[in-house]
């Protein structure tokens, strides 16, 4: 991309799309255009046509206006159509372009998509890190690839925070997905606990004594704790969790969640983890992590 004037397309005009258009015109963008097969297809009256008027965004007819008018061009489609919209505009795209993927997709699409591009045009990797109609522009976003530092540069002045994790296409979807496994697995923890609790008429007691556990402390202390802890007490946590087990059968309550963690006990157990550690925490979680690995070999 030698011409350095930002010129934004979005491909894909959702709910992401529209709303990082509106706040890139708000922060004093002027050229914004986007592109979607609805939005193409819209008559002059027709409410996408009319939002995109009000917020300042010009509406392309086809991938190749899109491609000819933008030089940044930002995909968020669906993740089962980033192929097919990478496909719909890839003759189109050229040095001049960078081409960030911000679609939520596996790292497996994100490298293919790579690929597709390769030596045609600059592709990024970004993973948007929260919803978009609450944080809008200034959702955090992770990117990755060797030019994903020029993306971050571009989009910086108008507000928008992208956070470099890796020289490689795929780094940052995978941290999105690795966050996920521990984001969408304490959602099913706090479910599982927490219908328990109201079963057992202690609900909001329960919440309020875990919601005072983590405020108490920096995260970064319950991440240690939590690991460490885990892997020195497996021998004794595991009975806490039979115990556990057994209230949550006579409640009628759900034990999926629970009996994961029985089992991961069981495992850091039988990989001598407990005696490892005699009892002492180390002080960070690598060595506790590295044993683990390790231990699986
Ligand atoms: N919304 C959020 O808060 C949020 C947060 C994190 C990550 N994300 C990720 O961002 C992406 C977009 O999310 P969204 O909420 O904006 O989805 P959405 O509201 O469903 O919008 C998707 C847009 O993509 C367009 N599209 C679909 N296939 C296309 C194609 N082949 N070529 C061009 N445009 C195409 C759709 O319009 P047409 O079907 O008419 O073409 C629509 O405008 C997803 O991958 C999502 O996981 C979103």
């Amino acid at each position: 991309m030698n011409d350095s004037t930002l010129r934004l397309g979005l491909l894909g005009f959702g709910e992401a799309g529209q709303r990082f258009a509106e706040d890139f015109v708000k922060a004093g963008l002027k050229n914004v255009i986007a592109y979607s097969r609805s939005a193409a297809a819209a008559g002059p009256n027709d409410p996408l046509r009319v939002h995109a008027a009000a917020i300042g965004v010009e509406l392309a007819a086809t991938p190749k206006e899109l491609c000819k008018r933008a030089n940044l061009i930002i995909a968020v489609t669906p993740g089962k159509a980033a192929l097919p919209a990478l496909r719909s505009v890839k003759r189109y795209l050229g040095k001049d372009h960078i081409y960030v993927d911000a679609n939520t997709v596996s790292v497996k699409i994100i490298e293919r998509a790579a690929t597709l591009v390769e030596g045609r045009t600059t592709f990024v990797d970004a993973a948007i890190m929260s919803a978009v109609p609450l944080d809008g522009i200034k959702a955090p976003m992770l990117a990755s690839g060797p030019e994903a530092a020029r993306f971050r540069d571009l989009v910086a002045p108008y507000g928008m925070k992208v956070q470099i994790v890796g020289d490689k296409a795929g780094a940052a979807s995978a941290m999105k997905l690795i966050r996920s496994v521990c984001m969408k697995g304490l959602a099913g923890l706090l479910l599982e606990s927490l219908e328990a609790a109201q079963r057992c008429g202690v609900r909001d007691a329960v919440a309020a004594d875990m919601a005072a556990f983590i405020d108490d402390r920096p995260f970064q202390q319950v991440i240690k704790r939590f690991v460490c802890g885990t892997a020195v007490h497996a021998s004794r946590r595991i009975h806490e969790m039979d115990d556990a087990l057994e209230l949550l059968k006579s409640v009628g309550a759900p034990t999926r969640m629970t009996r994961a963690t029985h089992a991961m006990f069981k495992e850091l157990i039988a990989m001598g983890m407990p005696e490892r550690y005699n009892g002492r925490e180390p002080d960070s979680i690598e060595p506790v992590l590295t044993a683990i690995i390790e231990a699986r070999k």
